[in-house]
């Protein structure tokens, strides 16, 4: 809280404050979670990016011993998709939506991305799903959702 109240002073010293947004990890507890809406509201900053990438390892496909050789680091993409929205969901509900949430985690497809923007989520941000899908991701994506009449 001490440092985002000392960004944000900072960055209104600034001639053209930049909006300030938290991004936040998937492996937060519902009370944690309940802390992030907190300071969000307490120190007024303009938003959430959630989320970033996962320590959690269970229901990948690869073999427990091949996950366990490869070693610690964040895990990104598919196996994120599904608890990035369970986080934007849960912090959409407790705060009302008061804030925007930009969404990421495993976005591959135009429905993924609707999952997010149902969900709660303002904007959608891609990285994994950009090595895979390369640039034309951004392009299928919101040609998919505008063919599902719903943009
Ligand atoms: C190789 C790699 C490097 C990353 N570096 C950063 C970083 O420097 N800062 C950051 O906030 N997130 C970083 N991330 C997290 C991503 O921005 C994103 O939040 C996360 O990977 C989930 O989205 P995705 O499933 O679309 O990859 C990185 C992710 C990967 C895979």
């Amino acid at each position: 809280m001490r440092i985002l109240n000392r960004l944000k002073e900072l960055n209104e010293q600034m001639g053209n404050p930049k909006p300030l947004l938290l991004k936040i990890a998937p492996d937060l507890t519902d009370s944690q979670l309940d802390d992030i809406v907190e300071i969000v509201t307490q120190t007024g900053i303009q938003g959430i990016v959630a989320t970033n990438t996962t320590i959690n390892r269970s229901n990948l496909v690869t073999p427990t011993a091949e996950v366990e050789a490869i070693g610690a680091g964040g895990l990104s993409g598919k196996p994120l998709r599904k608890r990035a929205t369970e986080v934007i969901r849960y912090l959409h509900s407790k705060s009302g939506g008061s804030f925007p949430i930009i969404a990421v985690g495993g976005i591959y497809t135009a429905d993924d991305a609707l999952e997010k923007l149902d969900a709660g989520a303002s904007l959608v941000q891609v990285y994994t799903g950009f090595v895979y899908e390369g640039p034309a991701i951004a392009k299928n994506i919101c040609k998919g959702i505008i063919n599902k009449n719903r943009n």
